[in-house]
Parts: structure tokens; C-alpha cells; sequence
């Protein structure tokens, strides 16, 4: 298949995809066979892997869980969405320039701006209220995402200060920052989902989520850029973006305003080089014709105004040489090649290795040891190898081979059925494997031990301390032998032991998420902990019992089944039971504060204006009422908010469950 038409591929799979489960959620008529569904979703799950850089936002792999639940009802935006006109050099500049001057003389200013990478989205505020946020769409109509926006922090529900009309449309940019993608991408990778090619499309993927709850915990942020009125207000675009900065919006604070096309020119080039310091991306700049009355006169072509223009930068390459590829055993025992290059300086950092993802890409490039290479950072953070130079290849080079064993312990590697990577079946004996599952155990987001880092597991390791997570919990009875060992004095071991015996305390769902069990991430750790309370009732679960726990599919209790049929991992939980790990769940303590809800049972579901859902988990608790973690004929009420999953609503309305909203759940208890 040519690159062309694997990109077609994968549009055409997440098209009948999403059609797929519009029909079967929406419209309630499965128009495929479950197997046939999660055959083509398997598919396109294996392109996107390969080929990450056509994956597309819409795809059913970036939504939560797969659940496609809420259609987004269409609206017609009142001032269409345009798009802008497009270069990428300096002359065109000019002759924008020109043009500009001949139409209304040489009294004008420009106002430059960023060109911020993300997705535009219309805005509407009535009587100060934000009241409806619609996505650009066809540029005619577009999608309205309002619940979903409402999360982000920089879009004001209510304007502050005064003058804004009682009615009008303000229009900007959505975008996430870097750092905020590269820590929710890691996330996705630990829970075996599928991570964003770029912040752009992780926050046009976030922004068509169905469950504003998850949207919320993805921080997007906002620029706004165009303001529409009926009546004009201002008299230029830069008066106006002071005002809307006033009530309350996100503008940028690197707006400038300049008067000649040279201003113009340093502005993009002061950019070309400083936007690598930005915490976002942004992929060019926006010039516009400041004045209102100068804009009218200029007017629009079908597509765009004549008054603005956009300047694009260019995707950042460098060619380079490959010195060698290496390949990278994970946590997993997936074997991932890297590209050792010639150290080259690309958008602002220096650049020594680029990812090569799996043997597919190894193919698809025809890499020979030696080749230059094209080295790419767009969006992304890593940087990617995109084309070799063929006719600059060395005579008598060697074509990359990818491995048959295991480059760190020699077992023959396995490709799972429908899989993209290689893996490394010796999972009890490859070191890198075993390194990187103490790795995980002790870090941060796991079980947070302070006063050691990965190095050390690895010199541990390496040096026989430690040859599975339990031999952490008695490395106490090797204090005089660590005291030995290079760059540990006896004040770092202490703070070691100290921050391992604090451990004992992390609750049980931190404890499962640091077992490293396959696709028990975060999220899913602490639902299970939730759920079962403690491990005995989590090991001896069936499969049914497992996937009836929200959010818990098959892959996920297939892997924790056969997780705990090994005896292995069973004397590894017995041992770090016998050390005082929490199995267990606390139970938080309730201060009963009135009995207004004893006896009644509730679910909460839905994303709320004014609380957390655990605000309201602690509420009803705290006035005698349960919370129940699944829709049940036991079930007396369902507190709602915005998009509730059309799933339990069904649930609840069959069962005749009433349905209350959290004002009338305030109501209940008397406040
Ligand atoms: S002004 C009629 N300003 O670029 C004016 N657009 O191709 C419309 N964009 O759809 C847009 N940063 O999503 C404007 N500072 C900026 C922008 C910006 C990014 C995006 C926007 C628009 C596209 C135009």
C-alpha cells in the first residue's frame, strides 16, 4: 500500500466507524456484528500506531472507552467561519501589501498575532452569559460543543467589567499546552491506549469527547482573536481586543501592533525562532488590517477577508545521518527502534536520536545503515525520521535489519496476532523488563518513593539487590552491603529506606497501579480498588464481575485474570501483604451532619456547574444517604448534570429510576 492510500485507509475506517456507532448508540440499529467492529477498530488501533502522523482526531480510538454516546446537535453560526489566505514566503507578504495600499492609501497600522494550533471556536455570550460554543465546522454550521467547553478556565461563564453588548460572538483558538499534552499522552501509553499525534489533535479530539467529565481533566486553554457584533463598538481590532480582555477573556499577550510591512517581517521572523519557547504551538502568524472602517472597505473574497492574511512557518527538517539503530526493550517487553543520529540542531534543541515506532516504519523508509535521513519535529515531541536521501546513501551500506531476538537477553521475539511490535517473551528474565517494572512501581505517579530513582533500580538491580518489586521492602536487611557501594552514603540510604517504609502507607489503588498489571492504568486502578474493596475480592472476581464495573471492558479483565492466575504474581502479593502494603481500601470517615437521606441510595453521574461530583459524593454521604457504583433496582435516585451517558439514562428510565438534578438533591437535604 502506498503512504497515500494507507492514509485513505484509515479515514475510511474511522469514518464507518464512527457511522457504525452513531448506529448502534444513537439510532439503537447495529449495523455490523460486534466481531466485524472490533475487527476494523483493531485494524485502524495497529495503522495508527505505525503511522501516528495520519491519525486522524475523529478517530473512535481517542474517545473515552469507546463510547460514542451523545451526537452534537449542529448549529448555524450567525457570522460564517472563515478561513484565512496562506503563504509562506516574504514576497507574497509584500504583494498583500501592495494590494492593501492601492485600496485605501498608506494610513493603516497592522495588528500582528500569533497563529495559535488548534481548532477555532465561535462563542456566544447573552446577557453576559456564555450560552453556546460552536466548532468551526464547514465553516458555515459546526457542532455544539458548549458543555465540553464550559470546562476550560480561560472562557469566562460570566463577563466581569462593563460595556459588552447584550448579545454577540467572540472567536478564538482552543489549544493545549505542551506540557500538559506530553503528561496526558504518557498517561494514554501506561493505559495501552492509543496517544495523540500532536496538541492539536489531542485538543480536537478532547473537544468532541461525549463526557465533559473527561474533557475537564484535559486542560485546554483559549486565545480569543475576532470579536462580532451587530453594532460596531470599537474602532479597531486592537481597541477591541483590550475590551474583551477586560471582561474577562484569554488574549495573547504578544500581540503587537505595527505600522510598516518591515515591522511586520521582524515580528515573524522574532517568531520563526522564539516560538519553540512558547508553552504552546503555534504554526505561523496572522496579520490584519487594524482599522474597522478599513476592513469594510477591504471586504471579503468567498473565503476569506481580504484584510488579514496568515504566514506560515515551515515544518521544521534537518537532514542528518544515521549512525546506527538501537532498539528499546520496555516495561512491556515491547521492542521499539531508535535512530541514533549525527547530533543536528532542529527547532531549537540538538537532536540525537528520532523514533523509528516498529518494524513496519524500518520498511516503509528502506533504511540502510549510514543513510541521511529526514529528521522532522512538527507538533510532536519526539522527533520523527520522515524519508532517506537515497542518492546520498554510502556505497556497500547494509540494510537495516530489524532483530529476531531479544537485543538484551537473546529470546527469540514474538509478534502478537494483530499487533504492530515485537515483543520480548521473557518477561521473568530480561532485565530491562524487570528494571522497568520496579521502575514503574516506585515512581511518582505509582507508589511515589521518595529517596530513590530509576538509576539506583538499575545499579540494585544490576548489582543483585533487588530482582522484583518485594526485594524493595528488604533492602533494610542490606544496609551494611549498600553502604558499600558507590555514591550512597549513609544519609541517602536512610532517606531510601525511610521513603520505602513511608510506602507502606500508599492506598491499595496505588498499589495496583504500581503492579504494572497489562492496560491498569491510573483511572482503572483506582475504579477497581473502589469497587472491590480489597484484593481477595479482586483476585477471586470472574470475568462478568470485573466488566461490570464501570468503565472495565474485556481486554482490561482478561489481563487481570490472567495476571493473577500465575502463581508468581500471587506469592509477589503475598509477599508485599506479609510487608504491610495496603491491600485494602479505607474507608473514608463520614461526619453524619443530618439524617435527611438515611436509607436512600444515589448515583451520580454527569459533570456539574457549581460541584465535583466528590462534593457530592461527600454531601449525600454525609446526610445519611449511599452511593451505589451501579444502576440497580436498589437505586432510588440519579442525581444528573450535563451529559449524563445515554447508556445509564436508558438504564434508569427503564428501571423507572427518578432522575434529580443537584439543586433538587440540595432541596432534599433542606439547604
Ligand atoms: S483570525 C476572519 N487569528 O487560523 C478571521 N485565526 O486559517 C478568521 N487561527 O480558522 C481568523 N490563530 O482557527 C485568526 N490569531 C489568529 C489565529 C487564527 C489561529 C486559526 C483559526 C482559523 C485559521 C485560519
Amino acid at each position: 500500500m502506498s503512504l497515500f492510500d494507507i492514509k485513505d485507509r484509515m479515514d475510511t475506517l474511522v469514518k464507518e466507524l464512527n457511522q457504525h456507532n452513531y448506529n448502534y448508540y444513537v439510532l439503537a440499529q447495529p449495523s455490523i456484528s460486534d466481531f466485524e467492529f472490533d475487527k476494523k477498530l483493531e485494524e485502524l488501533i495497529e495503522l495508527e500506531k505505525s503511522y501516528p502522523e495520519y491519525q486522524n482526531p475523529d478517530s473512535p480510538t481517542q474517545k473515552v472507552g469507546g463510547e460514542i454516546t451523545k451526537e452534537f446537535q449542529t448549529v448555524k453560526h450567525r457570522w460564517p467561519m472563515l478561513s484565512l489566505g496562506n503563504t509562506y514566503n516574504e514576497q507574497d507578504l509584500r504583494d498583500f501589501d501592495e494590494r492593501i495600499r492601492k485600496a485605501i492609501g498608506n494610513d493603516f497600522e497592522y495588528v500582528c498575532e500569533l497563529k495559535f494550533d488548534g481548532l477555532s471556536m465561535s462563542l456566544t455570550y447573552q446577557g453576559g452569559k456564555l450560552v453556546r460554543a460552536v466548532t468551526r465546522g464547514d465553516g458555515t454550521q459546526g457542532d455544539d460543543v458548549t458543555s465540553n467547553v464550559k470546562t476550560i478556565r480561560t472562557i469566562p461563564h460570566r463577563l466581569s467589567g462593563t460595556g459588552y453588548p447584550d448579545d454577540f460572538e467572540i472567536r478564538g483558538e482552543v489549544f493545549m499546552h505542551r506540557a500538559a499534552f506530553e503528561r496526558l499522552n504518557r498517561e494514554r501509553l501506561e493505559n495501552d491506549e492509543v496517544p495523540y499525534a500532536n496538541p492539536r489533535n489531542f485538543a480536537a479530539g478532547t473537544v468532541k469527547l461525549q463526557d465533559s467529565a473527561e474533557v475537564a481533566k484535559r486542560p485546554l486553554d483559549c486565545f480569543i482573536y475576532f470579536l462580532y457584533t451587530e453594532q460596531r463598538l470599537f474602532r479597531s481590532h486592537w481597541e477591541s481586543l483590550q475590551a474583551v480582555k477586560s471582561w474577562g477573556f484569554h488574549t495573547c499577550e504578544h500581540n503587537k501592533l505595527c505600522s510598516t510591512i518591515d515591522d511586520v517581517l521582524d515580528f515573524i521572523q522574532y517568531w520563526d525562532e522564539k516560538r519553540h519557547d512558547l508553552s504552546y504551538d503555534i504554526d505561523g502568524i496572522v496579520l490584519k488590517v487594524n482599522g474597522y472602517a478599513q476592513q469594510e472597505e477591504l471586504g471579503f473574497t468567498a473565503k476569506s477577508p481580504r484584510w488579514a492574511i496568515a504566514y506560515k512557518y515551515k515544518a521544521q527538517e534537518v537532514e542528518t545521518v544515521l549512525e546506527k539503530v538501537t532498539y528499546q526493550v520496555g516495561r512491556t517487553g515491547a521492542v521499539t527502534p531508535v535512530a541514533n543520529l549525527k547530533p543536528v540542531l532542529l527547532a531549537g534543541t540538538t537532536v540525537k536520536r528520532a523514533t523509528l515506532h516498529n518494524a513496519n516504519e524500518i520498511e516503509r523508509l528502506d533504511l540502510y545503515e549510514g543513510d541521511t535521513v529526514l529528521v522532522e519535529k512538527g507538533g510532536e515531541i519526539i522527533p520523527k525520521v520522515i524519508a532517506v536521501n537515497t542518492l546520498k546513501r554510502p556505497a556497500g551500506a547494509a540494510k537495516v535489519q530489524y532483530p529476531t531476538s531479544c537485543p538484551e537477553c537473546g529470546s527469540t521475539l514474538i509478534r502478537p496476532e494483530g499487533e504492530v511490535a515485537y515483543y520480548c517473551p521473557n518477561d521473568e528474565g530480561c532485565p530491562p523488563q524487570i528494571v522497568g517494572r520496579i521502575q514503574h512501581f516506585i515512581s511518582r505517579k505509582a507508589m511515589n518513593i521518595d529517596g530513590i530513582g530509576a538509576e539506583t533500580i538499575e545499579a540494585f538491580y544490576r548489582q543483585g539487590f533487588v530482582k522484583q518489586i518485594s526485594d524493595l521492602y528488604t533492602l533494610h536487611e542490606k544496609r551494611e552491603s549498600l553502604m558499600g557501594l558507590e555514591r550512597f552514603g549513609e544519609k541517602s540510604i536512610t532517606n531510601m529506606l525511610e521513603g520505602i517504609e513511608k510506602s507502606k502507607e500508599m492506598p491499595f489503588e496505588k498499589v495496583l497501579f504500581g503492579l504494572g498489571i497489562r492496560f491498569v492504568g491510573e483511572t482503572v486502578a483506582k475504579k477497581l480498588a473502589a469497587h472491590f474493596q480489597n484484593i481477595d475480592r479482586l483476585l477471586s472476581a470472574s470475568l462478568e464481575e470485573l466488566t461490570a464495573v464501570d468503565e472495565i471492558g474485556e481486554r482490561i479483565a482478561e489481563s487481570l485474570i490472567a495476571y493473577f492466575d500465575q502463581a508468581k504474581h500471587r506469592e509477589q502479593l503475598n509477599l508485599l501483604k506479609s510487608y504491610g502494603l495496603q491491600f485494602e481500601s479505607l474507608q473514608k470517615e463520614i461526619v453524619l451532619e443530618g439524617d435527611q437521606l438515611a436509607g436512600l441510595n444515589f448515583i451520580i453521574s454527569g459533570v456539574f456547574e457549581n460541584y465535583s461530583r466528590d462534593e457530592l459524593k461527600d454531601l449525600i454521604e454525609s446526610y445519611g444517604g449511599k452511593i451505589l457504583s451501579s444502576i440497580s433496582g436498589k437505586l432510588n435516585y440519579v442525581v444528573a448534570g450535563d451529559n449524563m451517558g445515554p447508556s445509564k439514562l436508558e438504564k434508569a428510565q427503564k428501571l423507572g429510576i427518578p432522575i434529580i438534578s443537584d439543586e433538587e438533591l440540595l432541596k432534599m437535604i433542606g439547604l
